[in-house]
């Protein structure tokens, strides 16, 4: 059968996590398990497409750094770009999951073939495990023709989302991620889309000798909270801060004159917001204040956006 071939680039999560009792959903131990056991649970992907694996690094995914993310992005582009794969998978923890997405999303040249992140919520040791499922669905959905021109999508509990908008929103539900206001991109179960593919602006080019990106903390701010931590984040070397304030990006009034110092000492700093959904308007603030208003992004996606256009500054 001439079937298309997939990468498959595998770097741990609890997809790959193994515990001592298959009744344990928790004490386990994440990345615990190579690209071939993965593959090997799942028997029924050998009919949709021969998988190519790889093991890029196996990683509790809360322990990624941005390093990790320059190298998995190099691993994928090289898959993309090699003539005998029709399309990417990534096996990965989904604790961080969505920074991942966002940052494969906004650099990857993926116009023409699919890149499907992928992960488990419950360890491959686990009774009634979901990696293998959301695995075999990643892998026909890059197999699909359809995927191309989607940008990075997260397939997980027989959804497809758009990784530029994905969030984790549950700890422990195996529908552990939400689409964002967009709405899931498709299906997978078979795979079907609910709108054709978009246009997308063109990647970000990452320097060959980049390393690490530059440093952006997230500070969620609560009601009464000072801005000690936003004038520390400054003095520790942060070059941007994301606020993941109250309602549309409301920015408390003792944190007015805080935001200001740091942003004329050089720092860019992006009001986002903690309701998990929703758009965050520009404001009058920004005027006063210099901040910026993160839109539609998560404060984690706006982390990456922010880290990203850094690189771009310093390049
Ligand atoms: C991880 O993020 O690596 C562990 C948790 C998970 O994959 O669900």
């Amino acid at each position: 059968m001439n079937l298309p071939t997939i990468a498959l680039l595998a770097t741990g999560g609890t997809i790959a996590g193994s515990a001592t009792a298959a009744t344990d959903t928790t004490g386990y131990v994440a990345a615990a398990l190579g690209a071939d056991a993965l593959l090997a649970a799942v028997p029924a992907i050998t009919t949709v497409a021969r998988v190519r694996a790889r093991q890029v690094y196996s990683i509790d995914s809360k322990d990624i750094s941005s390093a990790h993310w320059l190298t998995l992005a190099r691993a994928a582009q090289e898959a993309l770009d090699d003539a005998a794969v029709a399309g990417v998978v990534i096996t990965h923890g989904t604790d961080t999951l969505e920074e991942t997405a966002v940052f494969l999303d906004r650099t990857l040249d993926c116009r023409h073939k699919p890149v499907v992140l992928t992960g488990a919520m419950r360890p491959a040791t686990a009774l009634s495990a979901d990696g293998p499922m959301n695995l075999y669905d990643a892998v026909c959905a890059a197999a699909h023709p359809d995927s191309a021109g989607r940008g990075v999508l997260v397939c997980f509990n027989r959804l497809l989302l758009q990784g530029a908008t994905v969030h984790k929103r549950h700890t422990s539900a195996l529908d552990a991620f939400g689409p964002g206001e967009a709405g899931p991109a498709g299906h997978t179960g078979p795979v079907r889309y609910h709108a054709p593919a978009w246009q997308r602006p063109a990647p970000q080019a990452l320097p060959r000798d980049a390393e690490s990106l530059p440093r952006v903390d997230i500070l969620h701010v609560g009601a009464g909270m000072p801005a000690d931590l936003l004038e520390y984040a400054v003095q520790r070397g942060a070059r941007g801060v994301i606020l993941a304030l109250p309602g549309n990006g409301s920015l408390p009034e003792p944190w007015h004159a805080p935001v200001a110092r740091a942003v004329a000492a050089g720092v860019r700093v992006v009001r986002a917001t903690r309701c998990g959904n929703g758009n965050v308007s520009a404001h009058h603030i920004d005027q006063q204040c210099g901040s910026t208003a993160a839109g539609p992004l998560t404060p984690a996606a706006a982390r990456i956006a922010l880290m990203l256009d850094l690189l771009a500054d310093h390049c």
